[in-house]
């Protein structure tokens, strides 16, 4: 049974009687019953759901949900619910993106509420970018997720995302232009499957959150590969999205390098390959995924890589594809099992493409 609260502001956009029609339950939009003495127990209500689900959630009301103040009938539903609480932003992207809005989502989300991220898009102010609430489907698979028992329901998954930094000394690196939005978009759906999810990443723009994505954030690939290695316990899959600089230099220059009019040479020597590393701890019932971005020889190389990292799954994405490379919001992959089964994929956005993965990475657990 789904109970629907509105708030005053709430029913300027959409009418009780349409809600209430759609629900087949009364709407409450406050304290008090047709505006009688009669009020509605809101402690009742809270203890009532299973879950809360709080979409559009607006800027004015997460602030007020992150200060617990009470000054309606939704916050006090809130401040008494007892059960997993989702709440689904919607607003314009300053709002969304101001300081004090994004402090009071990460307060929300450390106390254990669940943050389903809003959408890029066309905006009610006809700007356009991040604040769109979630697609409802999204909100339903969510859910859906959130009632089912599924294969990645309390396992342990550690995913490496976004680039590493290379130092060449104290204010200068070699890096790559990851954004680190596929690990992003894997480890989120991986969570809202009940995941444990540790997520070692290195310098990005945004980090997931969610209160079961530990984010770990390191810089080089030494450090991503510490990292990985601390957190290699009882870990039932691994995920490699990381864009691993292949060499860092020789030695780093402790203070900022200035220039004396000669020309610099710099050695690179080798980073250590940390899918290969973990691939050498990993046991039969471990299951790991590699990513792998070629421009040429494409699929001889990912299932040589398959081979040589002892991996399961490689996600092969090709640079000759429109719409496929760092930063982008889609992804044209093709899946190769460690038995060269081929599985291709069209030109998706990366939160589709997350979702092909988490099925095939299904079947072979
Ligand atoms: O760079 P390459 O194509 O070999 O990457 C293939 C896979 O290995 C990717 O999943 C990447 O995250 C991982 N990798 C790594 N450490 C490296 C290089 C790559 O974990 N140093």
């Amino acid at each position: 049974m789904v109970r629907v609260i509105m708030t005053e502001s709430a029913t300027k956009f959409v009418t009780p009687t349409t809600l209430s029609t759609l629900s087949k339950q009364p709407i409450y939009t406050s304290f008090y019953k047709n505006n009688s003495e009669e009020w509605h127990n809101h402690v009742a209500l809270g203890l009532w759901a299973d879950v809360l689900i709080i979409a559009p959630a607006s800027a004015h009301t997460l602030s007020k949900m992150a200060q617990g103040l009470c000054d309606n009938f939704l916050l006090s539903v809130f401040l008494s619910a007892r059960c997993p609480v989702y709440f689904a932003p919607a607003m314009d992207l300053d709002m969304l993106a101001h300081p004090a809005t994004q402090k009071n989502i990460n307060l929300l989300v450390s106390r254990g509420n669940h943050l389903i991220a809003s959408d890029v898009g066309e905006l009610a102010s006809g700007l356009n970018g991040k604040g769109r609430m979630a697609a409802p489907e999204t909100i339903i698979n969510i859910l859906e997720a959130h009632f089912k028992i599924g294969t990645f329901h309390n396992k342990r998954v550690l995913i490496t995302s976004g680039p590493t930094y290379e130092a060449l000394d104290s204010v200068r690196f070699i890096g790559n232009h990851s954004s680190g939005k596929m690990g992003y978009a894997l480890a989120t759906l991986f969570a809202e499957q009940g995941a444990q999810v540790v997520f070692i990443s290195g310098p990005v723009k945004d980090y997931p959150k969610h209160t079961d994505i530990k984010v770990i954030k390191v810089t080089s690939a030494d450090e991503m590969l510490d990292a990985c290695i601390q957190q290699y316990v009882k870990i039932d899959f691994a995920v490699f999205t990381a864009a691993v600089a292949d060499y860092k230099p020789n030695e780093a220059f402790e203070k900022k390098h200035k220039k004396d009019g000669n020309p610099l040479k710099i050695t690179l020597i080798e980073n250590p390959d940390i899918a290969h590393e973990l691939g050498k701890l990993k046991t039969e019932k471990q299951i790991h995924v590699g990513f792998a971005l070629e421009t040429h020889n494409e699929e001889a190389s990912a299932k040589a890589k398959i081979k040589r990292k002892n991996l399961d799954l490689i996600v092969l994405n090709s640079l000759q594809d429109i719409g496929v490379g760092f930063g982008q919001d889609t992804n044209k992959v093709t899946i190769y099992d460690r038995f060269e089964k081929r599985f291709p994929f069209d030109l998706k956005d990366k939160k589709e493409v997350a979702q092909d993965i988490l099925k095939i990475m299904e079947s072979y657990a």
